[in-house]
């Protein structure tokens, strides 16, 4: 296994220390609506829980990120740290500079809370003991038994072994074609998303992600609609008798051993978990995309990978830090909510704050690499340090499940470029101009073994 330390995924502490903004200006009317039109009902409309194919595919056509991020860039220069939208039914503020994003992330959970409204609404269809929008001590508990279970900061899970094996099979599957399209990516990496929360041969058990489905277009409307109870029940009822299975070197097993204080409801977490995984697939069809598109850093990949047993758990640092230059081009968490908690510079009691994260990822008066693959940033200390490049968040709301995921993506795409040529089909993408918005669905690839 290589020795060099793994790519820190989230801000260093330092670089969220920063102070909250003093005070927040108040939006004219004018800005509130443009902030409405160009950010807010695009964000919505991709589908904030379970993205739109079709909407993506729009989304991309108009580069519809472009417009809010320029939007945002010019808000800035005049609003400051950060501004609050005039609207009628609740305060809305929006970060504008990294200093305001890192002190609303230290500031996690108190007094900027994860569990929003939108959020409670959206995610409590299908996840209502989630940690994410919980409160209180029953967030503490919820949170250390996540962290217990899916270590953050451990680059190699100690469950790996196993998921390393699963993720080389289903690899060699993927290979077995001329073609790779996003509907039969997806469908293996649904098998080993199983196989790694619930274990065993749940591969081709699909209820209960299938069951995930609708409830997470359900969550797309948030409180507009009452969601389906029977769906919703059946989905529950499932996870509970998965997680008591205990199947060896599963999350689920690993989450029935840990023990679990009053009120967190151990088996309530997994869902969570499988609404999350789906982004991970996201991102390392993408980052293929990128891999496809740019020859000197898959070469690079490959230097890395030389020699390598790859049924055998392994850290890749630099695959590491392209999935996560992935995500920083294309967040998949593009609104981080919080909502406050008494009275703050950002407003009254219940203030939404919104970080749209898009802003600061592409950010192209601070950034220099803003359109570009860059993964050294992820090496060599430049993301750690800045505190709006957040792609798992950042401070004690961070994503527990970020080494988990920087250890299944990097794995599966180690083994799929390790020996296969990857040309993607129908869409280009153009290696200094890189696009704002990328509809994952709509990525092809012609697939060539480099042997023949
Ligand atoms: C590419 C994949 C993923 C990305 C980009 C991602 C990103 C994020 C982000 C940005 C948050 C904070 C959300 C917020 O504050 O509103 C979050 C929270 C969370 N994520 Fe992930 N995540 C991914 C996959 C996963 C996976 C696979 C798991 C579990 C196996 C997971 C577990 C969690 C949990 C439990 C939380 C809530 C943490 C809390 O409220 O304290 N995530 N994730």
């Amino acid at each position: 296994m290589t020795t060099r330390p793994a790519p820190r995924a989230i801000p260093s502490d330092e670089a969220l220390s920063a102070a909250a903004p003093e005070s927040v200006t108040q939006a004219s009317l004018a800005d509130t609506f443009r902030v409405v039109g160009r950010v807010l009902v695009p964000t919505v409309l991709t589908g904030v829980v379970k993205r739109r194919p079709r909407v993506m595919a729009l989304a991309q056509k108009l580069q519809t990120d472009r417009a809010a991020v320029r939007l945002l860039g010019e808000l800035r220069h005049r609003y400051g740290h950060a501004l609050r939208l005039r609207l009628p039914a609740r305060p809305v503020a929006l970060a504008l500079t990294p200093e305001a994003v890192g002190g609303v992330l230290a500031g996690t959970p108190s007094p900027f809370s994860p569990a929003s409204k939108e959020k409670k609404a959206a995610l409590g269809k299908f996840q209502p003991h989630g940690v994410l929008i919980s409160e209180g001590p029953e967030r503490t508990a919820r949170r250390e038994l996540n962290e217990a279970v899916l270590e953050p900061g451990r680059a190699v899970h100690e469950l790996a072994d196993p998921w390393a094996r699963t993720i080389a099979g289903q690899a060699r599957d993927l290979l077995g074609g001329d073609t790779l399209d996003w509907d039969e990516f997806t469908a293996h990496w649904w098998r080993i998303v199983r196989q790694v929360t619930l274990g065993g041969d749940t591969a081709e058990d699909r209820e209960l992600t299938d069951l995930l489905a609708p409830l997470r277009r359900a969550g797309n409307w948030a409180y507009a609609t009452p969601g389906h109870r029977r769906t919703r029940e059946r989905f529950l009822e499932l996870v509970r008798r998965q997680v008591a299975l205990r199947r060896p070197g599963s999350l689920a097993a690993a989450l029935a051993a840990e023990p679990a204080a009053e009120g967190v409801d151990p088996a309530g977490q997994l869902p969570h978990w499988l609404f999350a995984f789906d982004a991970a697939g996201i991102v390392a069809f993408r980052t293929l995309a990128l891999f496809a598109t740019l020859p000197d850093q898959l070469a690079a990949v490959r230097k890395e990978l030389d020699g390598v047993d790859l049924t055998e758990p392994q850290q890749l640092p630099r695959l590491r830090a392209s999935v996560l230059e992935s995500v920083r081009l294309w967040p998949t968490t593009p609104a981080l909510l919080r909502e406050t908690r008494g009275e703050t510079a950002w407003g009254p009691d219940r203030t939404t704050i919104m970080v749209y994260t898009p802003y600061f990822h592409r950010d192209p008066e601070r950034l220099p690499y803003a359109d570009r693959f860059e993964p050294e940033i992820w090496l060599d200390g430049r993301a750690a340090n800045n505190a709006a490049l957040v792609p798992f968040s950042g401070g004690p709301g961070a994503c527990p499940g970020r080494d988990v995921v920087l250890f299944a993506t990097p794995t599966l795409l180690a083994n799929l470029v390790a020996e296969h040529d990857f040309r993607l089909v129908g869409t280009a993408l153009e290696p200094g101009n890189l696009p704002l918005t990328l509809d994952n669905f709509g990525l092809r690839f012609e697939v060539g073994d480099r042997r023949s």
